[in-house]
């Protein structure tokens, strides 16, 4: 018999573009774990290929939101969940992730709610710096904002330092087997929390089915929005 159940939707993403990054190593890294074995489906969105203008309110004011724009809330609304890698650029989000969250941020329907693109996602926050700290100081605000705009960001945050010897050239997975151990944790969390919220209605009608053959009739069990 078919399962009621999908698998969970990941959009994995760099705060990154730059040649060679280690952000975007990081994320790589998490998607492979992902959807290799955890069950995950998986679609890396590479940011820089949008070519988002900079967040302009007077350019939305007079042009609206551009195609760019409305492509990558498209993709970001897509998925269940999402892994975001990326850099500390003096103690913060760097432009090109805060120029792209900014963007989704805007030009939601009036009946879909202030931040529909973002509100009960769930996400993984990882940062991978030359340094030692591993961008640890960015995960803070990171994880602040997208929490402020409504995505469940789990606790399991992972940084890594001395990014530059920290990846195998030619698997392009994390050498030291703690910060592999560390780095699939978090994206079990992710996929097991995404494969809950992305079945719920599929786990209340099997609970309703069940309750038909042992109680009978037990009223009506359902999930009225599938993002909740
Ligand atoms: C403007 C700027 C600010 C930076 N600030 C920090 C910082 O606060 N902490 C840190 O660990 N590295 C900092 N770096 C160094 C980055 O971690 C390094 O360039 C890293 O390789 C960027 O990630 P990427 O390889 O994914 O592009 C900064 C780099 C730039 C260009």
């Amino acid at each position: 018999m078919a399962s009621k159940f999908r698998a969970p939707v990941l959009a994995v993403f760099s705060g990154s573009a730059r040649q060679g990054s280690v952000n975007t190593k990081l994320a790589k890294a998490a998607e492979r774990l992902a959807d290799s074995g955890m069950g995950a489906t998986t679609k890396f969105l590479d940011l820089e290929q949008y070519q988002l203008p900079l967040y302009d309110p007077n350019l939305e004011a007079t042009h609206g939101m551009p195609e760019s724009a409305l492509a990558l809330k498209a993709d970001l609304a897509k998925a269940d969940g999402w892994i975001i890698a990326s850099p500390e650029y003096n103690g913060f989000v760097p432009p090109l992730l805060l120029n792209a969250v900014t963007w989704a941020s805007r030009g939601d329907p009036p009946d879909a709610g202030m931040y529909a693109t973002f509100q009960r996602k769930a996400a993984i926050c990882l940062a991978a710096s030359p340094g030692a700290m591993g961008g640890m100081r960015s995960l803070v605000p990171s994880r602040q904002l997208f929490t402020n705009l409504g995505v469940h960001v789990l606790p399991e945050s992972v940084a890594i330092g001395g990014a530059f010897q920290a990846f195998d050239e030619s698997t392009g997975d994390l050498v030291d087997p703690k910060q592999h151990a560390m780095l699939k944790m978090a994206v079990q969390a992710l996929v097991y929390h995404t494969h809950d919220t992305a079945n719920r209605q599929a786990t209340c009608d099997i609970i309703q089915e069940h309750l038909k053959t042992t109680v009978g009739e037990y009223g009506s069990i359902s999930v009225p929005n599938q993002n909740v």
